[in-house]
């Protein structure tokens, strides 16, 4: 799917280039802490949406203090997307309804999620962003992170199906519970926002790997699950085909494109695919994780449809391996270039991949062999 222009509302200022105020939901969340770390440098004030803040806060602060943010611009507001409302006591809604932008990360983001609890999080949840942007006249924007497989070529029929209203389950059941609610939630956010007068950016990115300074990751369930089965010995096989990928994309990349679109009016109304297209083939990436972590790569490629198979059949547990997992893997690429283009013109540079792919291994070694 192509970046799409929709309802550039005209009522609203579209460029936010002095402080502001600035809800972000999922702030807590591997790219969540990128994000407060360059909007907090920036001097924005950001209401993070906590479900425990007085566990969180104290420990998310000294974490940006540490990186170069600035948690005294962090204020926390207790919310759970799964609760009605997302249980906002009064006070806080009035506040939410009167920030200038609105970044909205939070979701389960797991493998094997039941149906009904991903959908509470990821899709009925929106209802309550878009009362919380409904009540705002003042919201500049709107900023989604969805996902890079909503513009896969496989999956457009499945999208059709959902903008149509068919049933949800048969989707969930075939793609499992996170990457349908993701689907699911990309269909209901962008037929609510074309009714809409809101000012919104959407950003898809593909797996989202660690600090290109620094390799800090702080989420094992994307590419450190291969590279922990790797060190294993237990990824005897490469999955997928000739030519098969998982694209990759820096944290810190992936947070400066979010905190920049703000400032560029053009991305009002846009979606903007997020990755590095020099990501290697899978094969490849595997070597290079094997070399990072002083072992012998699999040769062996088995076919994505045998290794579900195998793995659904409960047979291939040595592999510790989600099947959902390889639905990411495969040869499909993506609109890249509005999205390059905008990086280019907010001064962002991608990082070489190999270097970044490193350095993640890396920071996984020293943070699990310390
Ligand atoms: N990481 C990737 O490779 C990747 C790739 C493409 C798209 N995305 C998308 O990017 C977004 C952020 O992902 P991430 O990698 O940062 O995820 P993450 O590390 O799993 O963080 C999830 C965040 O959502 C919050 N959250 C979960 N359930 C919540 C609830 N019921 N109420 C309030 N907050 C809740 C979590 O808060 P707690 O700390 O309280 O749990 C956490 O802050 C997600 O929408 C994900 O789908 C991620």
């Amino acid at each position: 799917m192509q970046p799409t222009t929709l309802n550039k509302s005209a009522n609203h200022p579209a460029a936010i280039n002095k402080p502001q105020t600035i809800l972000v939901t999922g702030a807590t969340g591997f790219i969540g802490r990128w994000l407060l770390r360059e909007l907090t440098a920036q001097g924005h004030t950001v209401l993070a949406l906590l479900r425990r803040p007085e566990a969180q806060q104290a420990e998310l602060a000294r974490w940006l203090d540490a990186r170069g943010g600035d948690s005294a611009h962090l204020q926390p507001v207790l919310g759970d997307l799964e609760a009605d409302g997302w249980g906002l006591a009064p006070d806080d809604r009035a506040r939410l309804q009167q920030v200038d932008a609105i970044f909205h990360l939070a979701s389960r983001f797991a493998w094997n999620l039941d149906a009904q609890l991903a959908r509470r999080a990821n899709v009925e949840s929106l209802h309550t962003l878009l009362e919380l942007a409904d009540a705002n006249t003042g919201l500049q924007r709107l900023v989604w992170v969805g996902g890079y497989m909503v513009g896969n070529p496989r999956l457009q029929g499945t999208l059709a199906q959902l903008e149509q209203g068919s049933d949800w389950r048969p989707v969930y059941r075939r793609h499992g519970a996170y990457e349908a609610s993701k689907l699911e939630s990309y269909v209901v956010l962008k037929q609510a926002l074309a009714r809409r007068n809101i000012p919104w950016t959407f950003v898809h990115p593909s797996t989202v790997v660690g600090d290109s300074a620094t390799g800090e990751i702080t989420q094992d369930i994307g590419l450190l699950k291969l590279v922990d089965a790797l060190q294993k010995g237990r990824l005897t096989a490469i999955p997928g085909k000739r030519g098969d990928w998982l694209p990759l994309i820096p944290v810190d990349y992936l947070a400066r494109f979010l905190a920049g679109v703000l400032e560029h009016p053009d991305a009002n109304g846009q979606e903007y695919w997020v990755l590095d297209d020099a990501t290697p083939a899978l094969p490849e990436l595997v070597r290079w994780l094997a070399d990072a972590v002083g072992v012998a790569a699999p040769r062996l490629q088995v076919p994505l449809g045998l290794m579900k198979f195998i793995l659904n059949a409960g047979l291939g547990k040595r592999w510790d391996m989600a099947a959902e997992s390889l639905n990411f893997i495969d040869s499909a690429r993506y609109g890249t270039g509005p999205a390059l283009a905008l990086a280019r013109s907010m001064g962002l540079q991608m990082p070489p991949a190999r270097s970044y792919v490193q350095g993640t291994v890396r920071y996984w070694a020293s943070s699990t062999n310390p």
